[in-house]
């Protein structure tokens, strides 16, 4: 072989090596996700779709291998083949669910929009990252048993992060505790229209909870100085207090949901499937003629005590603005969901939020507020 094809050959390894320890460590980084922050968290998303792009590019010739077919191979061959291509098909799951959780780069893509399947996506990238390069090494050393080992120990410990070590990191790092005069008060929204009511549903107050829940790993709770609050009421109390409004809880009457969060999206998904309508607390809307309506996503949709109370009320003529908070999904179902059950109110979706998002997110609904006004004042608009 010429010194040329050798030089060659020895730059696209070091590349090749290069590539592969940058994704090693841009994986790590990445499930580090509650330190890193958001942004940083879709920037690397982004810098190992290019990598992941590289890497097969430089080893075009041994994928092309995997799927030849005759040739005889060794077992542990196979076993490399097997875990090459299920790490090819998670990686090509991971690019739509990473666009699907995006924030910030792909906030109008809702597809596998799913947080869990994302973490479990990247476990599994993780875990089968490991095991195709360490056989991958295994295959070229002399050492095989000790590659194996180490292996082995490896992708106990990518799957102890991924299952375990991320999620608690999540729970206990997440900030659950926020200043509530600060979160809520500040510059007031320019408001001219119709005579505004805020109704809002939240789970503080509509759940069973025990006596000891833990704030910090209820996904979904958080203590508003010291007070134990649901993302959606600390939404709504930001928005009386720049509109200079009231506000209305939609509180159920019968039983209320369980403590645990899971058992909670299990009974709701349950009265989704049967157009359930809990019994609630009424509201009366009459006097008002702008109901601005807060609410979480839940699967999909509004959660089943709102559709009662949108089925309860007569909201012929009014105006109805709609406020979310999610755990990725955006608006999902839930506009044409409301819109079909008030067909008489004119309704327009606003904006969404993230649930991590919510303390900060004052500014960002002024700000959609004064819009609207300036809209409604401006006739080319209209
Ligand atoms: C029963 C249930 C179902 C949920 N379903 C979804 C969903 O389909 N999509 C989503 O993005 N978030 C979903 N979430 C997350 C909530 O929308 C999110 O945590 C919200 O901020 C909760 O607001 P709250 O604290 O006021 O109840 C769900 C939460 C619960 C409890």
């Amino acid at each position: 072989m010429s010194i040329v094809t050798n030089d060659k050959k020895r730059r696209k390894n070091k590349i090749g090596i290069f590539v592969d320890s940058l994704m090693y460590v841009i994986l790590l980084i990445q499930m580090l996700y509650v330190f890193a922050g958001n942004v940083l968290h879709e920037i690397l998303g982004i810098l190992m779709f290019v990598c992941l792009t590289a890497h097969i590019c430089l080893k075009r010739k041994r994928i092309k291998a995997v799927f030849k077919k005759g040739a005889k191979k060794k077992l542990v061959v196979r076993i490399s083949e097997i875990i090459t291509i299920l790490l090819l098909c998670c990686m090509f799951a991971m690019v739509f669910s990473s666009m699907g959780v995006s924030r910030t780069l792909f906030p109008w893509f809702h597809f596998m929009g799913n947080s869990d399947i994302h973490r479990y996506l990247a476990t599994g990238i993780l875990a089968l990252s490991v095991i195709h390069g360490g056989l991958n090494v295994a295959l070229r050393s002399r050492r095989k048993k000790a590659v194996f080992a180490v292996t082995a120990v490896c992708t106990v410990l990518s799957l102890i992060l991924g299952l375990w070590a991320v999620p608690y990191m999540n729970r206990h790092f997440r900030q659950v505790d926020v200043d509530f005069e600060q979160a809520v008060s500040g510059e007031k929204a320019s408001w001219s229209g119709r005579n505004p009511l805020v109704v809002y549903f939240t789970r503080v107050g509509n759940t069973d909870f025990d006596e000891d829940v833990d704030i910090v790993s209820g996904a979904s709770l958080m203590l508003a100085s010291g007070k134990k609050m649901g993302n959606t009421e600390l939404l709504a109390e930001m928005l009386c207090d720049m509109i200079g409004c009231e506000s209305k809880a939609i509180t159920l009457t019968g039983e209320k949901y369980p403590s645990s969060y899971n058992d909670t999206i299990a009974v709701a998904g349950t009265e989704l499937k049967e157009d359930a309508r809990p019994d609630i607390q009424p509201v009366n809307i009459s006097e008002y003629g702008t109901i601005i309506l807060v609410y979480p996503i839940w699967w999909g949709t509004i959660p089943m005590p709102v559709a009662t109370f949108l089925t309860d009320n007569d909201f012929t003529g009014k105006e109805v603005l709609l406020l979310a908070t999610q755990g990725s999904s955006g608006f999902a179902k839930s506009t044409t969901d409301v819109k079909k059950l008030i067909p008489g109110a004119s309704v327009k979706e606003g904006i969404s939020i993230y649930c991590d998002d919510i303390p900060k997110a004052r500014e960002e609904i002024r700000q959609w507020i004064n819009q609207l006004d300036t809209a409604a004042h401006d006739p080319d608009r209209q």
